[in-house]
């Protein structure tokens, strides 16, 4: 069982994903557990306000500590053995081989901090076990982080994904090790055609082919 708390202020972006697919089936299954902190909640003063001005100048809105602080510890005193991640285009590049490591430390419960704005107090870090970044880019929030993050990591998980062989190309993979071309019906759609060898019903072939045709990404 893996649980991901997320921390937001946009639950109504995330929620939908979690709630279609592979990740419902994953909740459905028992193998998987979503649930959201609002931020707001903990914000300041009659606006319950969570972000300020930075110091030094500048432009625009920072996430202050106390709001974050005090949600991740109101997560942490239920399950204080409960890890910190943090979206940020400054954390380490989100790979295979990590979702597959996130994966495997069950069972877990991970609390997805989502910032929005310009950014966050510096010293948010503190409270942070890992900042990662989904590529060298740009967003708007670490909502779409969030939803990556947790697509690629609860697919891995035993008894999420449909057949055996799935997992078995899974486990050689490390990200970088793509799957090879497959086809349906019909045999020739519009004038392609699938390749001879895949109706050749020859095990031995087959399995070379596709390790030729399997991609590596640069
Ligand atoms: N927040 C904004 N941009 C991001 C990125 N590229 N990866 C993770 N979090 C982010």
């Amino acid at each position: 069982m893996i649980k991901f708390t997320i921390i937001t202020l946009f639950q109504e972006a995330v929620e939908p994903y979690l709630k279609s697919s592979m990740m419902e089936k994953a909740v459905r299954k028992g193998l998987a557990e979503f649930d959201f902190v609002n931020l707001r909640d903990f914000g300041l003063g009659p606006h319950k306000s969570v972000d300020d001005t930075p110091y030094g100048g500048g432009d625009g809105m920072l996430l202050r500590c106390e709001p974050v602080f005090a949600a991740i510890e109101s997560v942490k005193a239920k399950n204080p053995d409960a890890k910190v991640i943090l979206p940020t285009p400054v954390g380490e590049i989100w790979n295979q081989k990590m979702a597959r490591d996130f994966a495997g430390t069950s069972p877990a419960h991970y609390i997805i901090l989502c910032p929005h704005y310009e950014g966050y107090d510096e010293r948010i870090l503190s409270i942070v076990d890992h900042k990662i970044s989904l590529g060298k880019y740009v967003l708007t929030g670490g909502e779409l982080p969030a939803l990556i993050m947790i697509d690629s990591i609860v697919r891995l998980i035993p008894g999420v994904l449909g057949g055996e062989q799935s997992a078995e190309i899974e486990s050689f993979s490390e990200g970088d090790n793509l799957e090879y071309p497959q086809y349906t019906r019909p045999e020739d759609f519009r004038g392609m055609k699938v390749p001879e060898v895949l109706l050749s019903g020859n095990h031995g072939e087959i399995a070379k082919w596709r390790e030729k045709h399997s991609g590596k990404s640069k």
